[in-house]
């Protein structure tokens, strides 16, 4: 039981407290009864992120008292290894501070289960384990299974996890399956995944992961937009000149060859976090925030956006070769290790897409990211159109730009606005001035790590920040036919590390007469 008065079964039967929902706000959201199995453990995304944010929900008392955390994977490991692996983790990734005590209440739920996907017995082991667990009453039998694998494995994990019984809940308790990227190459290998998996967990079980909507930031566009009377009125196409979305990253891509040689930025960014970030944006206000009615105002959004054409001049792409970063010579991606030096994998994605909607007809949204940029930055900048007259003299405002608003994503989370203003003096004279928000500034409350919020969300089955198949599969459909002019022509431009990207990129926007902003 939680340390809330509300009932056990509130998250096992579904069964919806008028109270709890009108003290949500004050309640802390607290996951009742259950335990998480990764397959993955041992990867990247597992130790970086996955166990500190297990071990942050557990620190801030968000996970019940008896949660379990099982381990499988090849590893020949005993329990005791593999607490030593996640206290190291969780001590090199965790953003609360390290307590031993709540480590030691975390760590006797942890339990490691070792073999391979196509492994029968071992899959009957973690049977075993999961209702051993279950019998000592801590976990109800309610299990959320993380598959932090490669798509080719999800079918192997579904499968054993059909075949085992452990897919199936039995009375009031629940299994839910949480899914990683990259979720499919394109629009067909998507919705074969979505087959697989939803053959074996009803959609309903399903919690696909963009980390993105986990940020708050990213959350913080529907409070912006659905909260206010401000914005509403000029968010359309009447007022909106263009859309720019961008995702710059200064990393690289060294050490993770494997995942990103022959899926490259548009695959691995466009597709999921960009593209959501574009439904979230130009979305009609939904009903409720519940998971249908924001879903399928998202799901309307997709389905009215297409890629604009022809593609040799809306879209950029782009690899980066070896340059500055800052006061750093890095490798160009071909140097770097794992990489074919052949490779023909873009670092640098921009594309054009237009909305067909009543709100957005006309107006471009432009999407763009890239690794080894000038720096790291993720935002969304409405850029709207000049006033229809200006009675000012020539010259007068001449450093005056576009009217810009800005959601900073990350870093600096915030919001800017930037239109003219009278520079002081005797003379009408107009430059542009910036009005900024920043979360930092405003709240003393720090902002969960976008993992934690969605592990939590799983574990509570709140899955309004998931997207469902469909939007998957839509989002694939609007990529798929520039990936396929891709594929048939050329290949991507060189760009020095720490710049802006491609000529190309610059080019797309110049044609049009606009250009990208350097945030
Ligand atoms: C992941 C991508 O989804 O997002 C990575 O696979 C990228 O390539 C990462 O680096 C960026 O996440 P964040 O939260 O640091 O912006």
């Amino acid at each position: 039981m939680s340390n809330t008065s509300l009932p056990d079964h509130y998250e096992a039967d579904g069964w919806e407290n008028p109270l709890r929902s009108a003290l949500d706000k004050r309640l802390p959201r607290i996951a009742g009864p259950s335990g998480m199995v990764i397959f993955g453990v041992t990867g990247d995304l597992a130790k970086k992120k996955l166990l500190p944010a297990i071990y942050d929900l557990a620190n801030r008392g968000l996970l019940p008292a008896g949660f379990s955390l099982v381990g499988f994977g090849r590893r020949d490991w005993s329990k005791e290894d593999f607490e030593e692996y996640i206290r190291s983790a969780v001590e090199a990734g965790a953003r609360t501070e390290f307590r031993e005590n709540v480590w030691l209440r975390l760590a006797e739920g942890m339990h490691f289960v070792q073999g391979n996907f196509d492994d029968d017995e071992a899959f009957d082991r973690l049977a075993d384990t999961l209702q051993r667990i279950d019998e000592s009453g801590a976990t109800s039998g309610n299990w959320a299974f993380y598959l932090s694998v490669p798509p080719n494995f999800f079918s192997d994990v579904c499968h054993q996890l059909q075949r085992s019984g452990m897919a199936e809940a039995k009375g009031k308790s629940w299994r839910r399956v949480i899914v990683e990227k990259p979720f499919g190459h394109d629009q067909e290998s998507a919705r074969e995944l979505n087959e697989i998996i939803n053959s074996v967990f009803p959609e309903r079980s399903v919690f696909r992961i963009d980390h993105y909507l986990g940020k708050e930031t990213v959350q913080n566009i529907l409070a912006l937009r659905f909260a206010n009377q401000l914005f509403d009125p000029l968010w359309n196409s009447h007022y909106v000149d263009h859309v720019q979305i961008t995702m710059a990253e200064d990393i690289g891509l060294g050490g993770r060859a494997g995942y990103y040689d022959g899926i490259g930025a548009a695959r691995d960014v466009i597709q999921n976090h960009l593209i959501q970030l574009l439904a979230l944006v130009a979305m009609e206000e939904p009903v409720d925030f519940t998971p249908s009615q924001l879903q399928s105002e998202k799901i309307k959004v997709l389905r009215a956006t297409r890629p604009v054409e022809p593609f040799s001049k809306t879209t950029a792409r782009g690899q980066y070769a070896s340059g500055w970063q800052g006061s750093e010579l890095v490798k160009g991606l071909r140097e770097e290790e794992g990489f074919d030096p052949e490779s023909k994998t873009e670092t640098y994605a921009a594309c054009t897409l237009e909305i067909n909607s009543r709100r957005w007809a006309g107006v471009p949204f432009y999407l763009r990211t890239g690794k080894r940029l000038g720096r790291r930055v993720t935002e969304i900048a409405l850029v709207f159109k000049d006033a229809p007259h200006q009675p000012f003299a020539a010259g007068t405002r001449d450093t005056q730009g576009q009217n810009v608003v800005v959601i900073r994503v990350q870093p600096d989370e915030g919001m800017l606005m930037r239109f003219g203003s009278k520079v002081p003096g005797s003379a009408m004279e107009v430059r542009d001035v910036n009005m900024d928000f920043s979360y930092s500034e405003a709240f003393t409350e720090e902002s969960p790590e976008a993992y934690e919020r969605l592990i939590l969300d799983a574990l509570l089955d709140e899955a309004s920040l998931f997207p469902t198949n469909e939007e998957v599969e839509l989002s694939w459909q609007i990529l798929d036919p520039i990936l396929r002019f891709w594929a048939d022509h050329g290949e991507p431009e060189d760009y020095p590390a720490g710049t802006w990207g491609p000529h190309s990129a610059d080019r797309m926007l110049e044609r049009v007469g606009r250009s990208w902003r350097r945030p």
